[in-house]
């Protein structure tokens, strides 16, 4: 999250907010410079940095990948990415100049020799580009290939902690972090034996999301909502993450992961935490996170009879989305005809601490619902109505909802209540809305355009710290012990193009609360 300087250029829709600062020289070298992720999210947000002029002049990127593969052909497959993926298209004057400082060299089965072809190509591309011997690892490989690397990045010594004047080193590790405490454990552990935790940026694309930051604006920049921000005027808090989506051709990866690692234990547990946070001293990296990881380990631990009692899980049968049949998850391609993976997690969570105690958190997230909608919801607790019993229409009233809506449809909506017009006194909820389309006219970056160019700027107030996602892990890990010991579900238990299975309309009926209809 960068900080704001003064403004140099005033353009008038970004008057006040300050310009952007440009990171040192430096060579980002992409560990999985052919895959999916590289194509669809890294080439394209990189090539939008530059187009924005965010890029240091020499800033280079150095592929490496299995793929044999010349510089040309490298160029030439980023191009292709970029013209698919980026939010805006290439200008080609731009484009050159982004492509002379793309390297790459063939990974090899990531031997020793392969480190040292690595090693080599960084030495030319810092003569060539005068990178300053700073540099990223970027791991955007899969999960069992990360330990090699680390270890290979340590052995040869291109991992080298920061000496004064070779310049910095940083390592930017995706998710899946782990697939449970143990294993993510034993990552953080390796990552530790070759870079200082400063170095390392465990990144959650959430993070990046500009609603997502927006949680923490909306709450410390406003004097009027941390006042009622706590147990006293909440209710309960709704997350919930829905998709459309199935899995997409992902088999491989999902019927590992399932919604409770894909979705719960990073993206759903971030954006709680900044929900749940207190204010942190201040706007910066170690202040913020040490806020947020004290929300997560406040988080009471799901055991025993409460992993059945305070959880749901649901996988799709077949059904009807966007007017669209759709097969059930275990029809997809790749996935196994009799899969117990869950397509859909619900959560009921509390935070014990003086803000939070007895406020329930309920969580939800799942593939193939109704529609693709993230939103954080946020249920007062009801004014004493006496005065108005008999005046409501149609209904009886319902409580003041706080809806921030990460995608899409960027917003915030507060519901409240207003009298009808008329001569005799009726009471309906209306809604107060703020859209970002329509206040801001201009274009989010995307997240991974945030992340890059905050980690290329040394901030890390926006990645996972290890005491974050050991915590996180800790939480999701008693869930899936807790359900691995429950009897196995009945799935398929929800419909594609349904709110998800009963069990979590049962969840929120126990409390006799309801879902809120995004
Ligand atoms: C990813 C998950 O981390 O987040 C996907 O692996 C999911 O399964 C995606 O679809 C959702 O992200 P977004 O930005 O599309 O809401």
């Amino acid at each position: 999250m960068r900080p704001v300087d003064t403004p140099t250029v005033v353009n008038p829709l970004r008057e006040g907010l300050g310009a952007e600062r440009t990171p040192d020289p430096c060579t980002m070298v992409i560990f999985g410079a052919s895959g999916d992720l590289t194509r669809r999210k890294l080439l394209p947000a990189l090539y939008n940095l530059a187009l924005d002029g965010l890029l240091p002049d020499k800033f280079s990127i150095a592929g490496f990948a299995r793929s044999d593969m010349t510089v040309e052909q490298f160029r030439e497959q980023a191009l292709e990415s970029v013209r698919q993926f980026s939010r805006r298209p290439v200008d080609p004057k731009s484009w050159d100049r982004f492509a002379r400082g793309l390297f790459y060299a063939s990974a090899g089965s990531l031997k020793t020799d392969d480190f040292h072809r690595l090693a080599e190509l960084m030495a030319r591309v810092h003569r060539e580009r005068d990178t300053g011997g700073n540099r990223v690892f970027y791991l955007s490989v899969p999960p069992s290939a990360y330990s090699g690397i680390v270890e290979g990045l340590g052995a040869s010594g291109l991992a080298a902690r920061e000496r004064s004047g070779s310049g910095w080193t940083r390592v930017i590790v995706e998710k899946p972090f782990g697939r449970d405490l143990d294993t993510a454990r034993e990552l953080n552990q390796e990552l530790a034996q070759v870079f200082a935790e400063e170095q390392v940026y465990r990144i959650d694309h959430f993070l990046g999301k500009e609603t997502v930051q927006n949680i923490l604006v909306f709450r410390f920049a406003n004097g009027i909502f941390e006042p009622i921000w706590n147990r006293r005027y909440i209710d309960h808090v709704q997350i919930t993450a829905a998709e459309s989506l199935g899995i997409e051709g992902r088999a491989g990866y999902y019927e590992e992961a399932g919604a409770l690692r894909d979705m719960v234990q990073n993206h759903m547990l971030q954006v709680l935490s900044l929900v749940g946070m207190e204010p942190p001293i201040a706007f910066e990296a170690r202040a913020v996170r040490d806020e947020k990881v004290k929300v997560l380990r406040a988080i009471r631990p799901l055991l025993g009879e409460d992993v059945a009692r305070y959880t749901a899980r649901g996988q799709y049968g077949p059904g009807w989305v966007d007017g669209r049949e759709v097969p059930g998850y275990r029809q997809e391609p790749n996935v196994d005809p009799a899969s117990t993976t869950e397509t859909f997690a619900a959560l009921k969570l509390y935070v014990d601490n003086w803000r939070w105690a007895e406020v329930p958190f309920y969580l939800r997230t799942g593939k193939r619902l109704p529609k693709q909608t993230t939103e954080v919801a946020i249920h007062f607790k009801r004014a004493p109505l006496l005065l108005f019993r008999d005046m409501v229409d149609p209904t009886p009233l319902e409580s003041n909802v706080l809806a921030m809506r990460i995608q899409p449809n960027e917003g915030i909506t507060l519901k409240f209540h207003a009298k009808v017009p008329g001569i005799s006194v009726r009471i309906r909820s209306v809604n107060m809305d703020f859209l970002y389309g329509a206040s801001f006219a201009v274009e989010p970056p995307e997240a991974y355009e945030t992340l890059i160019l905050d980690c290329l700027l040394g901030d890390s107030t926006l990645f996972a710290r290890r005491d974050e996602i050991e915590a996180a892990w800790s939480l999701v890990t008693d869930v899936l012990n807790g359900w691995r010991e429950l009897p196995s579900p009945v799935f398929p238990n929800y419909e594609a193009g349904s709110w998800g299975p009963r069990e979590a309309q049962d969840l929120m009926a126990r409390d006799g609360r309801r879902w809120r209809r995004p």
